[in-house]
């Protein structure tokens, strides 16, 4: 398998499908659900985390690489997942979370205990002030420092304070990361997401006060970045042909995405990055709401798409993940245009230059849940930054709790809705995670035979990115913005794709040219989109 063929599909474990009633989703329950997968026509698979796990960040806080939470299943189930997808042609593509581990892993334990060899393994400083030694911020909120008093000695964690960042300075430790991707990769998966992968390398030089920001500037795509990247690929995955990698780049830029995605480069094989789902954030706040920018978003997509393409990069397309809102509640309209502009937005992005990656839900159209208590937002993002909401920013619980419900993670976490049945038929039992009140209404069994449903347009879009080689191979081009619609050109040398998506609900006035392949709508008046109407039109040249 190439790249540019790759449909990937993200599937949250503990959301998907549970097979044994404990209200979380597990491996067989995935099992169950392949022909499923088959039919939407995805052929690559990436699943969350499953690794032991004090599940204080849902699985990306690793107690073991090598053992699965008993929650999920176990090892005979994930082979049998790996020997089952394999027969259907979906390949399996694991989370890897390499640059942190949960403080319960042993090394860390070791490190608390005086290991100085451990203590190695991980971002130390001794305590000279009581002050933390940077002022760096946790993404999660607060200072990414935390004081060890039995030390003497504070630790680095740029998420959460129980994911402590490991030293990739340190060959031994990179060595043991290695041993952990070649161990999956026996077990025959097919692929890897690398977590936050660009924020690796943070020798103790640049470990400084950075008093224009958070400090990101002197971790993100750090100074040894790429080379330990290079370590990496050489000594597990790049030994393989057709093995796919997509790494997980924050706050990056368009010329480190090159870098990590350019074949010759022996890096990785794609990227995701995020500054496209930053349109909505006020000021690059992302807890201040603000309307959706898509002048931004073509802005972005000129830049990305056009540059990646002519430098032989390779993107990772997709709108929703496991940290984000439901597309089609931020950038939709789920209340009036629900069909019309989930298509919209699955156009739109699917047919981009790069390898989708469609988020489970999304194919129905799933939306965010709008829970009326903080409570159910049940995720330490969310809960951290409620609180610095309400007791630094000083909003009201009310005006915090409005301003969670649109942007907390948790909003793409609710299990799958399968059917109208109680707990939407993802278990018999109380899912982990509140479902939201529309699963009565938005749900596979209601769409999976009707031509009409989001779900068999998502299947449409996707055999058209499957066979046509215009989608998979050809280069991009945007032009001009014209308000609220995002267009582009997919092309070879001998024919063209126009992709013309209205992200409004006005109706917008354009010339349209080809032959119409793809329509949201039954019909097309001449040179007027309807709201969130998407075309695609076809010219041989
Ligand atoms: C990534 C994951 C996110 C997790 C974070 C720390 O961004 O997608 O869910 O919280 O890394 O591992």
């Amino acid at each position: 398998m190439n790249r540019e063929n790759l449909i990937g599909y993200e599937i949250y474990i503990k959301s998907f499908c549970d097979s044994n009633n404990d209200g979380v989703g597990d491996i067989k329950g995935i099992i169950s659900k392949l022909d499923y997968l088959k039919d939407l026509g995805i052929n690559y698979l990436w699943l969350t985390p499953f690794y032991l796990s004090p599940q204080k960040d849902n699985g990306y806080d690793v107690t073991d690489y090598y053992s699965i939470d008993p929650m999920f299943g176990n090892l005979n189930d994930f082979n049998e997942l790996v020997k089952k997808a394999e027969e259907k042609g979906i390949s399996i593509m694991l989370d890897m979370v390499l640059n942190h581990s949960s403080i319960t892993h042993e090394w860390f334990q070791k490190a608390l205990k005086g290991s100085k060899k451990h203590q190695d393994y991980y971002h130390f400083k001794d305590n000279e002030n009581n002050n933390p030694p940077t002022n760096w911020e946790s993404k999660f909120g607060g200072n990414a420092w935390e004081y060890v008093e039995s030390l003497n000695k504070w630790y680095l964690h740029l998420f959460d304070v129980t994911q402590a960042d490991f030293n990739w300075e340190n060959k031994e430790l990179r060595n043991e990361l290695f041993k952990v991707v070649n161990f999956w990769k026996k077990h025959g998966v097919k692929g890897f997401r690398f977590d936050v992968i660009n924020l690796i390398s943070k020798p103790e030089e640049v470990w400084k006060n950075d008093y224009k920001g958070d400090g990101r500037r002197f971790y993100t795509d750090g100074v040894n970045v790429h080379k330990y990247i290079k370590k990496l690929n050489e000594n597990s995955f790049g030994k393989d042909d057709g093995f796919q990698t997509v790494a997980e780049l924050s706050s990056t830029d368009v010329k480190n995405v090159v870098e990590y995605t350019k074949p010759e480069n022996n890096e990785f094989s794609m990227a995701f990055n995020f500054h496209h789902l930053k349109i909505d954030y006020d000021n690059g706040n992302k807890w201040k709401l603000k309307k959706p920018d898509f002048k931004e978003l073509h802005n972005l997509y000129k830049e990305w798409q056009e540059e990646l393409s002519s430098k032989n990069g390779w993107m990772a397309n997709f709108l929703s993940n496991h940290d984000q809102p439901r597309q089609v509640s931020r950038f939709g309209d789920d209340k009036n245009y629900h069909y019309e502009s989930a298509t919209a937005l699955a156009t739109m992005y699917i047919l981009l230059k790069g390898s989708p990656y469609i988020y489970y839900g999304e194919e129905i159209g799933m939306t965010n849940p709008k829970y009326s208590s903080i409570e159910l937002y049940g995720d330490i993002e969310s809960q951290n930054y409620f609180n610095i909401l309400v007791d630094v920013n000083r909003l009201s619980e009310k005006e915090a709790l409005k301003i969670i419900s649109e942007r907390s993670r948790v909003n793409g976490r609710v299990p799958m809705y399968w059917n109208s049945s109680n707990n939407a038929g993802f278990s018999e039992n109380k899912p982990w995670l509140t479902l939201g009140e529309d699963y009565i209404n938005i749900n596979v069994e209601k769409q999976i035979n009707d031509p009409n449903s989001i779900l068999s347009f998502y299947k449409k879009i996707i055999e058209l990115r499957k066979t046509d080689k215009v989608f998979s191979l050809g280069d991009v081009k945007f032009d001009e913005y014209i308000e609220d619609v995002i267009l582009y050109k997919r092309y070879t040398n001998k024919e063209a794709r126009f992709v013309y998506v209205n992200l409004s609900s006005k109706h917008i006035t354009l010339p349209i040219k080809g032959e119409v392949i793809i329509n949201n709508y039954s019909s097309l008046e001449k040179n007027i989109l309807k709201p969130y109407q998407a075309i695609v039109t076809k010219e041989v040249y």
